[in-house]
């Protein structure tokens, strides 16, 4: 399991996981969740919890997975010390001085499981708040294209974001809902002076759903639920309960096929084998920052070969930073938005008859707890302040 290094690039890399942990905690967690915040600081001071991390492979070397697999290993032992910060395990106990001498304690206490999960699991997450930005971009595609569009997601995760017109939505002041009945509600505050009833329309008709994720979540194998479940964070009971709900929608009615492949390579085709000539909108969201730079450049390539045969529209949300260096034949932002990127871009690049046309429509919370949309074709968000970033 170890990767043996020399000592002078093991303590760089040591050096960087302390810089990871530190930005991760400044940027991600502040302001979101205290317990990940101290624990993501305590790991960044604690040698013992870095070498946990130094003997799994370097691409496993993220807060996001330590922090779920921890969660996923405290769900069965909910009655530790450790538990009770987590108040999606019942906990009340407010951050102090004792949360990351237990962390690292429980830690200990499960290593070995601990390494295997960290060598084995890749992240999985499903943010359905991000339907937010697929509809903002399907708004935008529907003015250009009107009419009934094949809707698929490259990097789907459980697919949950394809059944965006099952669940209702309260978008700053107004609910806007194709679902009423839903058990499953998204709430997102929209910041800036656009109303929500200008950005959103209805949602037309969506004749195929097709997910495509290099590992993707099966929902029937209850392990597989569980691992999607601990990317939750502790505070985030509400979130939890979300994520239950869109699951449970998702498997009583079987409506979305997530299908494994990978961006760079399988996109084009899958396209290609769904029936019908209406345009695709394709989506990703966190997708980008799993790819290198060629990979970014493939999946590129897959979107305009796949648009040879149909017109596609690329709907994102993604860092601007990794949206602007993908490819500069689609909608690559330039200026100060390119520089934000601890927010999310939310655009649409639409490929079709020979031509393109790229918007920037909004910036983002990566999670979509706030969205704040485009004022026109032109904006560079100057007026959204830089506070935000890391709010
Ligand atoms: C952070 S999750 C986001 C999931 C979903 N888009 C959302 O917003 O909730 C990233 C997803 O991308 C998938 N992924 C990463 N690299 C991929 C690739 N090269 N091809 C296809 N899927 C990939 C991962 O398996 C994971 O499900």
């Amino acid at each position: 399991m170890s990767s043996a290094r020399p000592d002078g690039d093991r303590g760089i890399e040591v050096q960087r996981l302390r810089r990871l942990f530190r930005f991760f905690a400044a940027t991600q967690c502040r302001g979101r969740s205290p317990v990940y915040e101290t624990l993501s600081e305590g790991v960044a001071d604690d040698d013992g919890l870095l070498d946990l991390l130094m003997s799994t492979p370097d691409e496993q070397r993220r807060p996001s997975l330590l922090f779920a697999a921890v969660n996923l290993l405290l769900a069965s032992d909910a009655g530790s010390a450790l538990a009770d910060y987590y108040p999606i395990h019942g906990g009340r106990r407010p951050v102090d001085g004792r949360l990351v001498p237990t962390f690292a304690a429980f830690c200990a206490r499960h290593r070995d499981e601990l390494g295997r999960l960290l060598y084995s699991r890749s992240t999985q997450t499903n943010e359905i708040r991000r339907c937010v930005a697929l509809r903002l971009g399907l708004a935008h595609v529907y003015r250009r294209w009107p009419g009934p569009l094949a809707l698929t997601e490259v990097g789907a995760s459980a697919g949950l974001n394809l059944l965006l017109d099952r669940y209702r939505y309260r978008v700053g002041d107004q609910e806007t809902s194709s679902a009423a009945a839903s058990p499953v509600t998204i709430a997102c505050e929209v910041r800036g002076s656009v109303r929500t009833g200008q950005i959103f329309g209805p949602i037309l008709e969506i004749t195929h759903r097709l997910g495509i994720d290099r590992h993707p979540v099966n929902l029937a194998d209850p392990g597989a639920r569980a691992w999607l479940e601990a990317f939750v964070w502790p505070e985030q009971t509400g979130d939890l309960a979300v994520l239950r709900g869109a699951i449970d929608l998702a498997v009583s009615t079987a409506d979305a096929t997530v299908v494994p492949g990978d961006a760079t390579t399988d996109t084009a085709r899958l396209i290609g084998e769904l029936p019908g000539r209406e345009p695709v909108v394709v989506f990703t969201a966190s997708l980008l920052s799993y790819l290198t730079a060629d990979a970014r450049a493939a999946f590129a390539a897959q979107l305009r070969q796949a648009a040879e045969h149909r017109p596609v529209a690329w709907v994102f949300a993604e860092a601007p930073g990794l949206v602007a260096a993908t490819d500069p034949w689609l909608a690559g932002p330039a200026g100060p938005v390119a520089q934000r990127n601890s927010l999310f871009l939310v655009g649409a690049g639409l490929l079709g008859d020979g031509r393109r046309e790229d918007a920037l429509l909004a910036l983002a919370d990566p999670y979509l707890r706030w969205i704040a949309p485009a004022r026109d074709e032109t904006d560079d968000f100057q007026w959204l302040p830089a506070s935000t970033d890391a709010d």
